[in-house]
């Protein structure tokens, strides 16, 4: 089947390319000449596991191309995946500026039947506007119809988790655009959802906010255990085995980041409340998470006696592993106000320092590895739970430190050990 991808960030690429992979025509549509040149000589826009191998492969076989004309990739396709953005505004709402900004472009280059596919996560009506903005500017006698299929990949996995879905969401009016999309994901197992356009619209928000709420729960249970006494990840695991409940996302931490989870907490906060329902739940599950950065910098302050002067080592800056995805990642916030309270930083990260370059205070050290990074330090703060971090040898790291501090912002050591090697230790909710 030809189809055309608008965007190529992380939704866009992945699902182009995973289309493409599954023997689909793909046509993605960028807006910057540089990056779609980049593209098609197979250079990523972004660091993701396997990608670029997949992207290659599809576009030497002639299953992938890139344009920045809509009039290329549009007319002959008979599915259009918007995959752009949607960012935060400074009220919470989501900023569907480029989503329909794309629909305008999209219809003005309908051909024979198409359908127009939001993959974008927006709110309830979002594709309802769509549509206005298609029947205003699309050619007369054209042909087409309208549906939501939200997109749940995470970073990291994306690739196995659009191979590999727990369920498709397909929100749509009409039997036909129902059966086109249907048909397309055939080879990709999965529950199918097939429903109205609201209730698709709906469950992503849903999900993510309900994943949120688990995490920040898990903080609050943290800041709880901090102080009696009790360690949250021995509590954590005692409550996961309750099989009604699970042990899935109940993760202290920094705190929650990324371009989804912050942003989509604020949107159905920002939806509810223009439908006249202020939603307290989730107004909490947002501050628990400002919280968790909070008290994890006033930990690092408290114990150390005061930053001014001292040096601190950064692993993982991240929102998370296998991504060098910065967008709210916890670790500018941390760096940001240890910096203003006079610390030096050197940091370390797999994958995310040129990304990372972009958006922390320029007078940092980037190191060349984890052991460089804390070499001459005072201490050390680990924020993004790298596999190669778990795998550190703790005994050499401390040979090469001034002094031995570690903070565990992703409680990935066993304290005992930690200790027993000579650091002090503090985790998150556990000592
Ligand atoms: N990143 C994730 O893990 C993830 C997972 C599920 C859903 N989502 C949702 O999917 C959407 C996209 O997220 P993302 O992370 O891929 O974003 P992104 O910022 O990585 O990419 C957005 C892309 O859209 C392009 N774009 C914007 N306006 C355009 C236009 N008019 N024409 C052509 N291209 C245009 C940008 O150039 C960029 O390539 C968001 O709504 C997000 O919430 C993201």
């Amino acid at each position: 089947m030809r189809i055309a991808v608008i965007g190529h960030g992380y939704v866009g690429l992945v699902s182009a390319a995973v289309f493409a992979d599954l023997g689909n025509n793909v046509w993605v549509v960028g807006r910057t000449k540089e990056k779609i040149e980049k593209l098609k000589k197979g250079i990523m826009p972004f660091f993701e596991p396997g990608l670029a191998e997949m992207v290659k492969r599809n576009i030497a076989a002639g299953r992938l191309h890139f344009t920045l004309e809509y009039k290329e990739a549009v007319p002959s396709s008979k599915i259009v995946f918007i995959c752009v953005g949607t960012p935060p505004k400074t009220n919470g709402e989501a900023d569907l500026s480029s989503v329909f900004a794309a629909s305008r472009e999209i219809a003005k280059s309908l051909g024979g039947y198409t359908v127009v596919v939001t993959k974008s996560t927006v709110p309830v009506g979002t594709n309802r506007e769509v549509a206005k903005i298609l029947e205003k500017f699309a050619p007369q006698k054209s042909n087409y119809d309208i549906a939501s299929c939200p997109e749940f990949l995470r970073e990291g996995t994306a690739l196995q988790d659009t191979l590999n879905p727990d369920r498709i969401v397909i929100g749509a009016d009409s039997r036909k655009a129902k059966d086109l999309l249907l048909d397309l994901h055939k080879p990709i197992d999965g529950e199918r959802i097939v429903n109205s356009i609201e209730s698709a619209e709906m469950i992503k928000y849903a999900s993510n906010s309900l994943l949120s709420t688990k995490i920040s729960f898990a903080n609050a249970m943290a800041f709880i255990c901090d102080h009696v006494g009790a360690d949250v990840e021995v509590v954590l695991t005692g409550v996961g085995l309750d099989k009604r409940l699970g042990r899935s996302f109940l993760y202290p931490g920094v705190g929650f980041g990324g371009s989804c989870f912050p942003k989509d907490v604020k949107a159905l906060i920002a939806i509810s409340q223009n439908k006249g329902y202020d939603f307290e739940l989730l107004r909490a599950v947002y501050k628990v998470n400002q919280e968790a950065k909070k008290r994890f910098i006033e930990k690092v302050i408290k114990t150390l006696k005061g930053v001014k002067g001292k040096t601190i080592a950064v692993l993982g800056l991240a929102f998370k592993p296998n991504t060098d995805d910065m967008r709210e990642a916890p670790s500018i916030d941390v760096i940001k106000k240890l910096k203003q309270e006079g610390a030096n930083i050197k940091t370390f990260d797999p994958v995310a320092m040129d990304k990372a370059r972009e958006v922390l205070p320029e007078d940092i050290t980037y190191a060349k590895s984890a052991m460089d990074a804390v070499s001459g330090t005072d201490a050390v703060l680990v924020l993004t739970e790298w596999n190669e971090f778990k795998q550190l040898d703790l005994s050499a790291l401390k040979s090469v430190m001034r002094r031995a501090y570690l903070f565990d912002g992703r409680n990935i050591y066993d304290p005992q050990k930690v200790k027993s090697l000579g650091f002090t230790y503090k985790g998150v909710g556990r000592e």
